[in-house]
Formats: structure tokens, sequence, C-alpha cells
């Protein structure tokens, strides 16, 4: 496809998502139904899409600024405009491409870039609502988190030490064009700097030598107290991304549980799993009860806002609402309560979420304690959003004895 016609996809999704369509199927529903374009068309078409969203706010509000309506080609004709792209290339009035520029496009695209660049870096491309909580939350690290989320989230794997160690990796990955580099920041971590659209394609994949995994993610695992011949239990363990660390980590001696109120998301924990050469038993929430008092470690990575992993769905920060957060907050206390009576005296429940913000940190934790006194906190962390990965918290709470 032609610059043009990727355009034209790009304006034809965003006009889908601005009427409130869910993005992960506009784009399935879009990839169905345009067959003839390869993944590479696929993967630009959802990059222009995606560094659009993430500053969604500021190009409105440079639209509402001159008074020009809010759809897919004025935030296309933005962004075009802002990354100096050839216009003249993008909007050729072509049969696949978008109309020839208006006269009030003509007009605007005169002003330089720099102009435009300078629209940029002063909104806060967060919902309204949501500002002061993140200010109260991120306090001098406000703006950098700002900043950070309008860019691009980096790509990284965890290399699975069952199957393979980081050098032979990052030599397979090499061998197959994908450029990577050893973490810094934690043990089986690797930074892909080149090429991550193979990364899921290659064989050492398929064989479970790696999983796509977020640094920060791998380091809040990476820091928890655990010890191997234990019984664990993911609580929400969704595509089952954290008991595969911690199953790994143990080198897949203990008995790791997955659990979660959608089943059918369980199914890709379970092909994981397999891949990995570990064993994850499912139970289901008839059958909880049977497991009373005997888990050593909960994992209950809660849903949450997600803004610590906004980055990487830019559609999520402007779906969320007052009323939508409210009931994220009491599902987190109420997936906390069911999950305390399965735990072992003595052992721990990991509390995760991929949020910059204290009201689903430590605020649900200090509401727990006060209401649990015969659990106290362990330690806990927040990992800030940077260059190297997304934003999480952990709060570990034992169980006394
Ligand atoms: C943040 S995701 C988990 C991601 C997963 N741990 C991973 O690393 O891939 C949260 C999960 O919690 C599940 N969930 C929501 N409410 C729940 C509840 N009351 N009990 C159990 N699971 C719940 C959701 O279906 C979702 O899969």
């Amino acid at each position: 496809m032609k610059q043009d016609a990727r355009a034209n996809a790009a304006i034809s999704i965003l006009d889908n998502f601005l009427v409130g369509q869910n993005l992960n199927s506009v784009l399935s529903r879009w990839a169905k139904n345009n067959r003839y374009a390869g993944s590479s068309d696929r993967e630009s078409i959802r990059n222009i899409v995606f560094d659009i969203l993430r500053v969604k706010k500021t190009l409105t509000s440079v639209l509402e600024k001159e008074k020009q309506p809010i759809n897919g080609r004025a935030l296309v004709f933005l962004y075009s405009v802002f990354y100096a792209l050839n216009l003249n290339e993008i909007f050729t009035g072509q049969e696949y491409g978008p109309k020839e520029l208006t006269d009030f496009e003509k007009e605007f695209s005169k002003i330089s870039k720099e102009n435009i660049k300078g629209c940029f870096g002063i909104t806060d491309n967060i919902p309204d609502f949501l500002i002061a909580e993140f200010k109260r939350s991120l306090g001098r690290k406000f703006k950098d988190a700002m900043r950070l989320l309008e860019k691009r989230a980096p790509i990284s794997i965890r290399v699975n030490p069952l199957k393979s160690d980081i050098s032979s990796t990052l030599k397979y990955l090499s061998l197959e064009g994908i450029e990577g580099k050893k973490s810094k920041i934690v043990r089986y971590g690797i930074d892909i700097i080149g090429n991550p659209r193979r990364l899921t394609k290659i064989q050492a994949f398929k064989e479970g030598c790696f999983e796509v995994q977020d640094l920060h993610s791998q380091k809040i695992i990476e820091d928890l107290p655990l010890n191997d011949h234990t019984k664990v239990l993911d609580y929400c363990a969704g595509a089952g991304g954290k008991i595969l660390s911690i199953a790994c980590a143990l080198k897949g001696k203990g008995k790791f549980y997955i659990h979660d109120i959608d089943e059918g998301k369980l199914k890709e924990a379970d092909l994981r799993a397999k891949r990995a050469g570990v064993k994850f038993i499912r139970l289901e929430s008839k059958n909880l009860q049977k497991h009373c008092c005997s888990f050593d470690y909960i994992i209950a990575d809660v849903p949450c806002s997600g803004s610590g992993a906004w980055r990487r769905n830019p559609q999520q920060k402007w779906r969320i609402t007052p009323e939508s957060l409210n009931e994220i907050l009491t599902r987190q206390t109420v997936i906390l309560d069911e999950a305390k009576d399965l735990l072992k005296r003595n052992g721990f429940i990991f509390y995760i979420t991929c949020s910059l913000l204290k009201i689903e940190n430590e605020e649900v934790i200090n509401k727990f304690l006060m209401e649990n006194k015969h659990f106290r906190l362990f330690n806990k962390k927040n990992v800030t959003i940077d260059n190297f990965g997304d934003g999480f918290f952990c709060a570990v709470l034992q169980k006394k004895n």
C-alpha cells in the first residue's frame, strides 16, 4: 500500500474510534475486510492511529481553536503537518488516498513545523478529570510522565531460563535480524532495539525461549520474596503474564494455579505455559473454596486504569470515565477480599497494578490493611514509567501467623 492509502485507512479507523467503537475490534475488522494489506501495512496503519491517539488532546485542542471539526481526516492531517510529511503524497485525491487538501488545510500547512510543535508539550494528554489525581500521585514526576505517555513504549523480552539464556538468545535474535541488548535492570531481560515485529514469528519464540514482557513488569516479579516448591495462585491470571514469569523464575518447581472471572482469557495462559515448558492448573470459581487457606502466594494483578501502560494502549485513556474508574476501584477491593481467605498463614498476596494513581495503589492497600488486622504490609514498590518500561505498583501483603 502507498502512503496515501495507509493514511486513508487510518482516517476511517479513527472515525470509527471517535464514534465510540472499540479500537481493537475496528483494527481487526479493517484487516479482515482488506486482506490485500500485508503485515507491514497493518503495522504502519496501527502506528499512525496509536501515535495520533497518544496526543489526541493536543491535536483536538488545535482543531477546537481553529473551529474545525474533529474527525479522522483532521487528526491525520495535523499529525502529517507535525511530522513534516509530504502532504501532497498523502492527500492525493487519488482512488485509494484521502481527498486533496482543502483551502483551510493548505493555509494551515503553511505554518512552520516549529509553530505546530509549539502546541505539543503544553497540553497534558490525559483525561481532564484525572489531572489532579495524576499530580497528587506523581508530584515532581508529573511532567516527565506526561511527556513519556506521548511516546511509543519500549519493547523488551524475558528470556526463559528453562529453555535458553541471555547470550544464546541474543545470538539467535541477531541471526534473525533482530537487534537486542542485555538489560541492565533485570536478570532475564533484553531490550529490543531493532525489528521487534519479527519477534513472535521466529522459532525461538515458538519454542518458548522467550516471552515479550515489559522490563518493569519483570522487575516487579524479580523483587518478590519467592521460594520454590510452593503453591501459587494467580487469581486474575488473564493471559498469564505474571504467573508465567514466576513459574519460569522458579524453574517450574512448584504448583501453579490460574483463575480468572473470565475463563475464556485463560486459553492464552495455557498456550504460553505449554510453550514455556511449565504447567498451569486451572481453578474454576466454584472450586476456589476447596483451596481455602492453602496457597503460599496469591498474585492479585487486578484490573486497573492501566495508566502506567497507556503508551501501549492509548485508547484506554480516552475511554476511562469517573464512573468506570469507580467500578474498577470496587473490583480491586472485592478481589483482595475474595483472595485473602485462600492464603495460608504467613503467606503473601502480591497486589499488582499497572497504574500510576495512588487511588488504585497505596489507598486500596491502606483500606485493606485497616479492615484486615491479620495482614501486614511486608513491602511495596512503585516502578515509575520511563524509557525502559511502564509504570507498576506492587504491594506484598503478609497474612500474620
Ligand atoms: C490486569 S489483567 C491480568 C493480566 C495478567 N495477570 C497478565 O499478566 O497477563 C486483570 C484480569 O482480572 C480479571 N478479573 C476482573 N475481575 C475479576 C474478579 N472479580 N475475579 C477474578 N478475576 C477478575 C480480568 O478478567 C482480567 O483478566
